[in-house]
């Protein structure tokens, strides 16, 4: 438990820790690449260890040496894992690597800690299958553990309803050693860095607006990659700032365009963010932000077109809505009851403790904005988005806020509180 009072003004400079979804798609890559990859600024966390850990038990050498990662690829020849693979929290560890697992002549299981276990896994166990492999588990095959006998795959023709860019990347890393083509038709484009990552480690992927078309049999070659600061864990302090007020630059951010959803959003609300030096990291674009506050925010719609761009910013996005002028809503965002925790409730739960008028959908919430939260528990459900989320708004709650859990923050940000206290003060307990 952590106890948190209002906060002052913010101020000062932040590199928050490395983009998650690069940090894993790099293990990844690098393992399934021929050759040596070097990784710059690897983000260590839980997730991404989880991925670490998973490659090695497929027998990839991984040493450091001066702060760089350094994988030895071995071209999608893993040996069988003499234990079970622990995905532990992260849906991108169990859903990327069962992919790549799908394209392995052995036997592995897979499984994850009591949440990611709860978490649908059908959304690529079902395509794979059809691709070729053999997958068994609980509630057919739905659910984690789940054993896997992957080998020869063939093509497959997939339309990705949910816009699910774990389930676009898992067939992509299958379809690199299938046998013919892998086209994915998706209904909103997602976030595009196995894409990416497949031309910048020299294979061919065709891109054309919501349309990816993959040719198997490729083999890919390591290279040197440096991860940007990820923007989700940047959106916290954006938020902290527009609502207490400061200024606050924040280094390396990643602004590739299916990622930038909520600082578009912000600025719907009326805030300003101003990027600075913007420059290209292998195929990401990366940029210093300028934020400014307080500012008087008002409300806004979000649009299941926009959701995907935004998805794990919407804990945070609703405490800004919580605070803005009139009405907010999110709509289209039934995602959301599938991720670390059912967000939708957890938003809506812990929104009306803090005095918030809520509605609950079963695809997203609508609101009243107000001029203040009242301090109360929070209940976090071990959910880092919602822990880090609930602080900011604890941070500016009348009264004391009690966030349970607080140490799943580190399942993607293990210095959250540390990095709170370097750009501002506030009386906490313990
Ligand atoms: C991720 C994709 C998103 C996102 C998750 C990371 C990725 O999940 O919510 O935090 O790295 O591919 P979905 O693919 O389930 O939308």
């Amino acid at each position: 438990m952590i106890t948190l009072k209002k906060a002052k003004r913010v101020y000062g400079h932040l590199r928050v820790p490395s983009d998650k979804s690069l940090s894993h798609r790099a293990v990844i890559f690098g393992s399934i690449a021929k050759g040596t990859t070097k990784i710059k600024n690897f983000l260590y966390c839980e997730d991404t260890l989880a991925t670490l850990r998973a490659f090695k038990l497929l027998g990839v050498k991984v040493k450091e040496f001066k702060g760089v990662l350094i994988i030895e690829g071995r071209n999608y020849e893993f040996s069988e894992p003499p234990d079970v693979i622990d995905a532990k929290n992260s849906g991108t560890t169990a859903r990327l690597l069962l992919g790549v697992l799908a394209t392995q002549n052995f036997f592995s299981v897979l499984t994850g800690d009591e949440s990611l276990r709860r978490r649908p896994m059908d959304r690529v166990v079902k395509p794979l299958t059809q691709m070729g492999a053999k997958i068994w588990g609980r509630k057919s095959s739905s659910l984690l553990p789940l054993a896997v006998v992957g080998g020869k795959l063939k093509g497959i023709n997939f339309f990705n309803e949910k816009s699910s860019a774990q389930v676009k990347s898992s067939l992509l890393l299958a379809g690199l050693r299938c046998e013919g083509k892998v086209i994915i038709e998706e209904r909103f484009k997602s976030r595009d860095h196995t894409e990416r990552l497949i031309e910048y480690f020299g294979g061919k992927v065709k891109v054309k607006k919501n349309r990816i078309e993959l040719k198997g049999g490729q083999s890919l070659e390591g290279r040197e990659l440096k991860i940007p600061a990820d923007p989700s864990s940047a959106s916290f302090f954006i938020a902290l700032t527009f609502l207490i007020g400061g200024e606050l630059i924040l280094e390396d951010v990643l602004i590739n365009p299916t990622r930038i959803g909520f600082l578009k959003k912000v600025e719907e609300m009326g805030g300003r963010i101003t990027f600075l030096n913007k420059r290209v990291w292998g195929r990401e674009e990366v940029a210093d932000l300028i934020v400014k506050g307080p500012v008087s925010l008002r409300g806004v719609e979000v649009l299941p077109e926009e959701v995907p761009y935004l998805i794990d910013e919407v804990p945070v996005l609703a405490i800004l809505m919580a605070l803005a002028r009139g009405r907010s809503s999110v709509r289209g965002a039934k995602e959301l009851r599938f991720k670390e925790s059912d967000r939708i409730r957890a938003i809506c739960e812990n929104l009306r403790a803090m005095g918030v008028k809520v509605e609950e959908y079963e695809d997203g919430f609508e609101l009243e904005g107000s001029s203040y939260l009242k301090g109360t528990k929070v209940r976090t459900y071990k959910d880092h988005r919602i822990a880090m989320a609930f602080a900011v708004a604890g941070l500016v709650a009348e009264g004391e806020t009690t966030i349970d859990h607080p140490e799943c923050v580190s399942i993607s940000y293990p210095n959250f509180f540390e990095d709170l206290r370097k750009i501002t003060t506030f009386s906490s307990t313990p």
